[in-house]
């Protein structure tokens, strides 16, 4: 198993009280698997995003991906371990206004050694890849809803990370953008051998997972696999 979690409890203290926003979740997710994660709000579906993304430490239990516990240590470390190792896409995409497409792409490989020609290469790449190949140069003002979410998913690839952590991805979108975003997640997984973790409210969107699972109230209710309606 690629990730594992291992009886995660989390729980956020806000003044004298406790809220449990994680109970006893165990849950394995397969290399170049494609799970979509569902449940009702504040069932702790961000919450357990952001244990896997490293962005946050369980109070209990364990997590570990590919075989090894989670980097704890300092920040730096831990945002080290996630440059290299996730790519995260929201509901918002949080593109940088001022910047170019091809400049907010270009944002995470500023952390890493390649040359300036490198980089531009990476991230024309990317930007063909999602569809955007002549809209290097446009602000997120000057693109569509869709088009926006596909510069975030770019983004969010062109360190290629083995794993993407997506946060309601379709959830800002209509119903023919989302469709585009969803086919590209997928042609992530059977194409570019991504793990991905969806949270979704919608069940159509789950449909293009291999697997649905449901967090109510902070512990998993099913854990199913599900038939990808007749697709082959
Ligand atoms: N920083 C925090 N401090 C205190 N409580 C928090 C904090 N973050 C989340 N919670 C609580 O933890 C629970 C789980 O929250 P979480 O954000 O994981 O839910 P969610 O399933 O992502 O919901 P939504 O679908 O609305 O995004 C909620 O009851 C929420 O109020
Ligand atoms: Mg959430």
């Amino acid at each position: 198993m690629y990730i594992q979690i291992q009886n995660v409890s989390k729980f956020y203290r806000k003044g004298a009280n406790k809220v449990k926003a994680l109970e006893d979740v165990s849950l394995d997710i397969a290399a170049n698997e494609f799970v979509a994660l569902m449940g009702p709000s504040g069932s702790g579906k961000t919450t357990l995003m952001n244990l896997i993304g490293g962005l946050d430490t369980p109070d209990t239990g364990s997590i570990l991906v590919g075989g090894k516990e989670m980097v704890h240590g300092t920040d730096r470390r831990r945002a080290g371990w996630r440059a290299e190792n996730i790519g995260f896409i929201f509901q918002f995409n949080n593109l940088i206004s001022f910047l170019t497409a091809e400049q907010n792409v270009e944002i995470p490989l500023l952390l890493t050694s390649l040359s300036g020609a490198e980089r531009k290469n990476k991230v024309k790449a990317v930007l063909e890849l999602v569809g955007l190949g002549d809209r290097l140069n446009h602000r997120p003002s000057e693109l569509s809803g869709g088009q926006e979410q596909r510069v975030a998913i770019a983004r969010a690839i062109v360190s290629d990370p083995r794993i993407l952590l997506c946060d309601e991805p379709t959830g800002d979108l209509d119903k023919e953008s989302a469709e585009a975003v969803l086919t590209l997640l997928r042609t992530l997984k059977e194409n570019f051998n991504k793990t991905i973790l969806m949270v979704t409210h919608d069940r159509e969107a789950s449909r293009v997972a291999d697997r649905s699972i449901n967090l109510n109230k902070g512990q998993l209710v099913v854990d199913q696999a599900q038939d990808r309606g007749g697709e082959t």
